[in-house]
């Protein structure tokens, strides 16, 4: 893949002739003959956001679900995701519900969870910048992938959850020990088991969005944080993935990137959505509860809060990445940020 303009495209293969050997430039010619990459096995695409036009009114009648015609309902299905639904209550699903199904498939990131690793990690660290000593909480810390990472750097870290997926945690501290303390404690209730002031650092990895009341979490993890703690955290791009947005491909058999065309939905809609989490790795269906907020929601919370923003991050794709993972890195991520990562500093009444 050569990285340069060719016709209307921003990269081309460079294809050697099997005639006389000389090199052209072609657009892609496994792609052609169904023989490309993206196309064969387990690496290729599945791109079904599937768009629903009602033709009459007895296909809206017909209609089983998403039965409210019109609006984003007409979108059937994101991505990989075939079922996808914006709640009004939380009767039937709550987070503990479907984390408790969720809990024994979450990866660690020692099973090379791609994304953390690789996009959210490196900057959730570099902003954490964990020094010797440093008292650190991590917020629904899961299995504890970010907890189990900080104490090498000299940490003392401590980590919340609710269960079963502390459970894990707590198993993952047994079998190799780190010296971390897990707590079975729902993350609205920080400051009544550790008091105020009491962490220099906090971290809420991959898990606001998922968080029923974000604004009572966010009050709480600036109660335990000490003057001048830092609190990072890191969400799904509230406005650029899933469930806000997602992608088509147009022309939709192309397996280009640059073909691969992203819209926006409810942005506003602030609800809980329903959907199923279940892919390659997780089996399907395996609900789970999102709640969409806007990006203002979040950064005017930390600002309600005294929390005084210093750095956000969008991470990008790295040319180096596409070419080690095909299927999870794409072009098209280098033209939209997937995740936001967000440093905030307590600030100091005077
Ligand atoms: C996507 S997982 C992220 C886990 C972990 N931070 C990581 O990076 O792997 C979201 C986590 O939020 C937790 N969670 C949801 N609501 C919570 C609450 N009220 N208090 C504490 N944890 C909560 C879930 O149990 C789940 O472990």
């Amino acid at each position: 893949m050569v990285r340069e303009k060719f016709l209307v495209y921003d990269y081309y293969y460079s294809i050697p002739c099997h005639e006389c050997g000389k090199i052209n430039p072609a657009l892609d010619f496994a792609e052609y003959t169904g023989s490309h990459p993206f196309q064969i096995d387990n690496l290729r695409h599945e791109e079904d956001t599937v768009v629903w036009i009602p033709t009459s009114r007895d296909d809206i009648e017909s209609q089983e679900f998403p039965h409210e015609a019109w609006g984003s309902e007409r979108i059937l299905s994101l991505g990989k995701r075939p079922f996808y639904k914006r709640l009004d209550s939380l009767d039937e699903y709550t987070p503990k519900s479907t984390w408790d199904t969720l809990a024994p498939h979450w990866l660690t990131v020692e099973e090379e969870n791609y994304h953390h690793k690789y996009r959210i990690l490196p900057d959730v660290y570099r902003m954490l910048d964990v020094q010797k000593g440093d008292k650190i909480l991590d917020v629904a810390c899961g299995k504890g992938n970010v907890a189990r990472h900080l104490p090498g750097s000299g940490a003392i870290v401590t980590g919340i959850d609710i269960p079963k997926m502390i459970d894990y945690a707590i198993e993952s501290e047994e079998k190799e020990k780190l010296g971390i303390r897990y707590l079975e404690l729902n993350a609205e209730k920080l400051s009544e088991k550790f008091g105020e002031a009491s962490f220099d650092k906090v971290v809420c990895n991959m898990a606001l969005m998922d968080i029923e009341d974000f604004r009572t979490i966010i009050n709480q993890m600036f109660l335990v944080l000490k003057e001048h703690g830092v609190f990072v955290f890191s969400i799904l791009h509230p406005a650029f993935s899933f469930p806000s947005c997602t992608s088509r491909r147009i022309p939709e058999d192309s397996q280009r990137n640059e073909d691969r065309i992203r819209f926006v939905l409810d942005y506003f809609d602030e609800r809980p959505i329903l959907f199923d989490f279940g892919g390659d790795v997780i089996p399907s269906p395996s609900f789970a509860l999102h709640f969409q907020r806007t990006i203002s929601s979040y950064l005017n919370e930390l600002a309600n809060n005294n929390l005084v923003l210093r750095e956000m991050s969008e991470p990008r794709v790295s040319e180096e990445l596409v070419r080690r993972f095909p299927r999870n890195a794409y072009w098209d991520d280098e033209r939209r940020p997937e995740f936001l990562i967000v440093k905030s500093v307590k600030k100091v009444e005077i």
